[in-house]
């Protein structure tokens, strides 16, 4: 505890005596996104070949208590006063120190990483920089279902995390405000961030589309669903009614090649006894005839039935 305070003095004392050393922040904010990386940039003026030795960098954040991020003493590094908030999130680009260039890099930036950070350079003199950081979540996914309560109502659901809390609006397809009709409820889960579940109970037919609108009113932000009321249930009725009308045809085209096969089996029977009795009958040879041609038919018959079995299956 005693060293930082010296080192602060330290600072001030440089900070208005030492007009020469400044440490400049080209980006004073930064907004990023949850769970994203971000890198902070301070600049000091190096003349020449940097020397290790000389160089004292620190990143700290300005909450309620003070919260060591990173701290590089003469050259060393030194990770036991990091605070725990920051462990293993943590990387600070040395190879660029020599350009002067004092890179802080967080990984996977949470909700209570925003607010004000200082980045303290010693060298030579002392100088440091105030650097905001915003953190955003927006509701980004949106996890949807649509469930059938029966007699053509409908349970609608959206679902998602984000950061402030969201209002949620519901609209049908002419963007009809629905949201009296709906339920919305809001949950604290990891990280301060707020897991939003709306449901809508509303009576339509199918084939209906319905809208779920997260307003973030603090980011200026709408991210939104679109649920279509179609006919899970009525594509499912289809498949099955068409696999019903299928299978009829398949069994009548099957009866109907084992009767005509049959037939044909009889006449050819027939035809063969005819011949046998009435060589040379006109009629006979008439009805012969007339008979290869109607099993021909019936054949030709048959393979197209199978045709369509084969098309049906
Ligand atoms: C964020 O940083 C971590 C650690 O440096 C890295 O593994 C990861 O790929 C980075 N993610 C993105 C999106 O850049
Ligand atoms: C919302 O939920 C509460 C409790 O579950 C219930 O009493 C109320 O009727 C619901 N309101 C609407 C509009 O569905
Ligand atoms: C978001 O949607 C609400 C309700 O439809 C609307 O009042 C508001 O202006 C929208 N905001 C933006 C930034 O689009």
């Amino acid at each position: 505890m005693e060293k930082p305070l010296l080192l602060y003095i330290f600072i001030f004392y440089w900070h208005f005596l030492n007009a020469l050393f400044t440490v400049e922040a080209p980006q004073s904010l930064y907004i990023v996104e949850h769970g994203n990386n971000v890198t902070m940039e301070c600049t000091f003026p190096v003349n020449g070949k940097l020397k290790f030795r000389d160089l004292s960098v620190s990143w700290e954040k300005k909450d309620k208590l003070k919260k060591q991020i990173y701290v590089l003493v003469k050259g060393e590094e030194d990770f036991k006063s990091q605070h725990s908030d920051f462990k293993g999130r943590i990387k600070l680009l040395k190879e660029k120190l020599t350009l002067g260039r004092s890179l802080l890099h967080i990984s996977d930036v949470r909700l209570m990483d925003a607010g004000v950070y200082r980045c303290v350079i010693d060298y030579g003199g002392a100088d440091y920089k105030m650097i905001n950081l915003q953190v955003q979540a927006p509701y980004r996914n949106i996890t949807q279902g649509v469930v059938s309560t029966g007699d053509n109502k409908w349970k609608l659901t959206c679902q998602s995390e984000g950061y402030p809390q969201a209002k949620v609006i519901w609209q049908n397809r002419e963007h009809e405000d629905l949201s009296d009709k709906a339920n919305t409820s809001y949950e604290t889960g990891s990280d301060q961030l707020y897991r939003v579940t709306s449901t809508l109970t509303i009576k339509s037919r199918t084939d209906e589309i319905f809208h779920c609108i997260f307003w973030n009113k603090e980011l200026q932000e709408n991210t939104s669903a679109i649920l279509h009321i179609a006919d899970a249930a009525d594509d499912a009725l289809w498949t099955e009614s068409r696999r019903f009308i299928g299978a009829i045809l398949i069994v009548t085209a099957s009866f109907g090649s084992v009767l005509l096969f049959m037939l044909c089996m009889r006449k050819a029977r027939a035809i063969k006894d005819n011949r046998a009795t009435v060589a040379s009958s006109s009629i006979a040879k008439l009805s012969k005839n007339k008979d290869t041609h109607d099993c021909r038919g019936a054949s030709f018959e048959d393979e197209e039935l199978k045709y369509m079995q084969i098309e049906k299956t």
